[in-house]
C-alpha cells in the first residue's frame, strides 16, 4: 500500500501480516497497533513527546540488569501488572498479586513453625493459616515461597548486610493443608525512583510508596500455581499502592497477643517473653 493515511494504517499494518502468522500473534498485534493508533492520533502526539517516550524506553533498557528490570516495574506502575493478574485470577481463588523483583530462587526449606527474621529485633508475628481448594478441602504438602522487607525496609538482594537468603524461606504444608510461621512485621517501601519509572511518577505527582506487605508463591500438584501478597489492614499505604497490587481477599490483620502467651510448638517457642501479634490467613487454590 503507498497510499498509507492516517484512516488507514491500522488496516495497513494487519494487512501486512503474512499467511501463515500464528492467529493469537494476530490478534494481539493487531488490537495493539489498533489501540497505539488510536492513542497516537487522540493525543495529537508531537516529536518531541514520541522521542520523549522513546528515551524512556532506551533508558529502562540501559539501567535493566537480571537483578532489577525497570520494564517490568514499568508494567507495574502503569498498572498493567496488575491488569494481567486480575484478568487471569479465578472467582472463589485467593487474588493473585505482583510478583516484584526481589524474589530470589532457591530459598533454604524452612521447618513448619520454623523463624524467618534472624536476627532482627522487633515484635514477633506469627503468621499461620491454611492451602485449601476452591471447595476448601486442605491442601497437603503445598509449597510456600516466602519473602519480605526486613524492618529496615530492603529486601536482601538491595541490601549489602544482609544475607541474601535473609527473610527468604520455603514451607511445605502438613497433611491438614497447615503452615505457620515467625517473622516480624515488613514496612512500607518505595519502589526505585532512579530511573525512567521514578520520572514518570514525579511528572503525574504520584507517591512511589508500596504498603507493607508479605509475598508468597504458592505451588501444589494438580493446582495453578498462585503469586500474591498479603497486605496489613492498619498500613497508611493500603489505598495508594504505586503498583495497585493490593485487593479485599488480602488484607489481613496483626491480632495483639498479650506478654507471656506465646504457645508451643514453634521455634521460637519459650523464647518470647513479650507481647506479640498473630496473622491467619488462608489460601485457596484453583486446580488446573
Ligand atoms: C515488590 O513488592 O517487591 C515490588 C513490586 C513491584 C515493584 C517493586 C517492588
Ligand atoms: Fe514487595
Amino acid at each position: 500500500m503507498r497510499n498509507v493515511t492516517p484512516d488507514n494504517i491500522t488496516e495497513v499494518f494487519t494487512g501486512y501480516f503474512g499467511p501463515d502468522t500464528d492467529p493469537r500473534f494476530a490478534e494481539i498485534m493487531g488490537a495493539l497497533a489498533r489501540h497505539l493508533h488510536a492513542f497516537t492520533k487522540e493525543v495529537g502526539l508531537t516529536h518531541d513527546e514520541w522521542r520523549a517516550g522513546l528515551k524512556a524506553m532506551e533508558w529502562a533498557g540501559q539501567i535493566t540488569t537480571p537483578e532489577r528490570n525497570e520494564f517490568v516495574l514499568m508494567s507495574d506502575v502503569l498498572g498493567l501488572s496488575s491488569l494481567v493478574d486480575m484478568i487471569n485470577s479465578h472467582p472463589g481463588a485467593t487474588s493473585s498479586s505482583v510478583l516484584g523483583p526481589f524474589h530470589v530462587s532457591d530459598a533454604p526449606p524452612m521447618a513448619l513453625g520454623a523463624d524467618l527474621r534472624a536476627d532482627f529485633p522487633g515484635e514477633v508475628v506469627l503468621v499461620q493459616g491454611h492451602v485449601r481448594d476452591l471447595n476448601g478441602k486442605p491442601i497437603p504438602h503445598a509449597q510456600l515461597d516466602i519473602w519480605q522487607t526486613a524492618p529496615n525496609g530492603l529486601y536482601s538482594s538491595q541490601d549489602p548486610d544482609q544475607d541474601i537468603m535473609s527473610f527468604h524461606g520455603l514451607m511445605t504444608t502438613d497433611e491438614d493443608g497447615y503452615y505457620a510461621f515467625t517473622t516480624v512485621r515488613p514496612v512500607e517501601y518505595t519502589v526505585p525512583t532512579d530511573g525512567p519509572v521514578g520520572q514518570i511518577l514525579d511528572a503525574a505527582g504520584r507517591h512511589p510508596w508500596r504498603p507493607s506487605h508479605l509475598h508468597f508463591i504458592i505451588k501444589a500438584p494438580g493446582f495453578r500455581d498462585l503469586v500474591t501478597e498479603v497486605f496489613p489492614a492498619d498500613d497508611p499505604y493500603l489505598d495508594q499502592d504505586t503498583v495497585f497490587g493490593v485487593r479485599e481477599d488480602l488484607v489481613m490483620h496483626y491480632a495483639p497477643q498479650p506478654a507471656g502467651s506465646f504457645p508451643e510448638g514453634f521455634a521460637l517457642s519459650g523464647k518470647v517473653d513479650d507481647a506479640w501479634s498473630r496473622v491467619d490467613f488462608d489460601f485457596k487454590l484453583v486446580a488446573r
